[in-house]
């Protein structure tokens, strides 16, 4: 590998703590000062008590983006800086000797990254080609570093330093351009900022950081973007009360622009994920055994091993289309919604094997999205073998089966037929020969096709109507 030119100064933070105090007076400008007497209050139980705009619920299927600075050494995963210098990691220390000149800091990352080949209108029509009906992107990662020109950001944001670009922006007019509705990740911290290390240092009993920093860049994000989602996250150090989570929801939802359509998570603050917010993440890549009681979304990484683009990925490491679309089955059942992350390179390009994976997973959708899109879960989940996944919509019952019977003959316990029940395939245009199962259920004869003629090959969607 080339080794970069070292970067001269200036570098985020390199003039320290007086220009950061400066910006805690101009920040305090930046929050919106609004009280008012009606509508949510900033607190948990009243802002727990708002419905969740449907819009979320019916969409099911969003695509993640992790893309930023991280995306420059793709090497590892995108908590590089921190394995690098928070946990001093061997690995990542003898990554840096090995392929970069001494002294060469994580801010001279910042100038590589350039987006050089980033095109919106293409990944627009990637994502929408994949069925995803949200795509939530970094606005800001742990790193600090935002993708959009931030006035709190100083030479340490996508206009002053490596793409000299909107990237926020410009996703989000591609998105919008095609009714695909526009999430925002946010990191509530950054590793490394020197007012939240100061903040930490004082216990968090000051707020230097979240003043100057957290809430004039959520406040900015909202005003500009207008986002359909927030997903909040970096929460995990401090409480609720430190980030001033319910005073900016209380205000998200009485009186932003976003106050009707707008979502949340619930990363707001420590063991607020699971119990408070929007809907709930709980932890990365959660998946509940049974029907949760509260709206829920899984978020999970096509690359198993991390959520920004790294070099060092191996095929193995990639989930299998069948693994993708049986965990988007799995998910919806059980009435979550599943958020599907790829990252890009630091060019702007989304590697092939990341697209033959999404088209694949809108391919299957084509034929099978009446199953899945604004669908609800049914009074049972799956078959106990876990092999039948059920989803409802109106009085039609789906039951989408993850293997094909060696006989032909899928046994379904726990529809109840009724003199009206008919049942057929999603892709294929005639009814299915069934019977009721004597013992309980029914007992359906599947078509006899060649692979060429099947409506997709794995995960087949069963429509039952007239059933109980
Ligand atoms: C919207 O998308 C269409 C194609 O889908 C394209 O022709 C048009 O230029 C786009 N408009 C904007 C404002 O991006
Ligand atoms: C979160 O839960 C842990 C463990 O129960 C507890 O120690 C901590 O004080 C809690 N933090 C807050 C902010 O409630
Ligand atoms: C943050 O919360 C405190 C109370 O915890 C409140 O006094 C202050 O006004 C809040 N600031 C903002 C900007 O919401
Ligand atoms: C799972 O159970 C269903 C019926 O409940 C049956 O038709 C199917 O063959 C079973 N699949 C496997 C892989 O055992």
């Amino acid at each position: 590998m080339r080794a970069p030119e070292a970067r001269p100064w200036p570098r985020p933070w390199a003039v320290g703590y007086v220009m950061l105090l400066l910006l805690l007076f101009r920040a305090a400008e930046l929050v919106p000062r609004v009280r008012r007497q009606s509508g949510y209050t900033p607190d948990w139980p009243s802002l727990d008590s708002r419905p969740l705009p449907s819009w979320f619920d019916e969409a099911k299927f969003g695509l993640f983006v992790h893309w930023g600075v991280f995306s420059v050494p793709a090497w590892g995963s995108e908590w590089f800086w921190w394995h690098w210098k928070g946990e001093a990691r061997p690995d990542f220390q003898r990554f840096m000797r090995d392929h970069y000149p001494p002294g060469f800091s994580y801010a001279d990352f910042g100038p590589q990254f350039t987006a050089r080949f980033f095109q919106p209108e293409e990944w627009a029509n990637l994502f929408q080609a994949a069925g995803a009906k949200y795509v939530v992107l970094t606005s800001k990662h742990h790193e600090g570093f935002t993708n959009w020109p931030s006035p709190v950001s100083w030479n340490w944001n996508s206009q002053d330093v490596g793409p000299h670009r909107d990237l926020v922006g410009e996703l989000g007019t591609a998105l919008r351009n095609r009714s695909i509705r526009y999430g925002l990740y946010h990191s509530l911290f950054e590793w490394f900022h020197p007012l939240y290390l100061l903040d930490k240092k004082n216990g968090f009993k000051t707020q230097y950081f979240v003043r100057a920093k957290t809430l004039p860049e959520l406040y900015d994000l909202v005003l500009s973007y207008k986002p359909d989602l927030i997903w909040s996250d970096g929460e995990w150090e401090c409480p609720d009360t430190y980030w001033n989570s319910t005073e900016f929801l209380a205000w998200l939802y009485n009186d932003s622009p976003v106050k009707d359509e707008v979502v949340v998570n619930d990363r707001w603050g420590q063991n607020c994920s699971c119990h408070h917010g929007g809907y709930y993440n709980c932890q990365d890549k959660y998946k509940p055994q049974g029907l949760p009681d509260h709206k829920w979304e899984m978020c999970t990484s096509m690359d198993k091993l991390s959520w920004g683009y790294r070099r060092d990925m191996a095929m193995s490491d990639i989930a299998e289309e069948s693994e993708i679309i049986a965990e988007l089955v799995q998910t919806v059942s059980l009435g979550g919604n599943y958020l599907l992350n790829i990252g890009p390179t630091k060019d702007g390009l989304i590697v092939p094997i990341f697209q033959e994976r999404l088209l694949a997973v809108g391919k299957w959708l084509s034929i099978n999205g009446e199953a899945i899109y604004a669908s609800t879960p049914w009074r049972v989940q799956f078959e106990k073998n876990t092999s039948v996944w059920y989803t409802s919509k109106g009085g039609d019952v789906y039951a989408i089966f993850l293997q094909w019977p060696g006989n032909g003959v899928l046994n379904l316990k726990s529809p109840v037929p009724t003199p009206t029940t008919t049942i057929m395939m999603l892709g294929i245009q005639e009814d299915l020969k069934w019977s009721p199962d004597p013992d309980k259920g029914v007992i359906i004869i599947l078509p006899q096709l060649p692979p060429s003629a099947m409506p997709v090959e794995y995960a087949w969607t069963i429509k039952l109507t007239g059933v109980k």
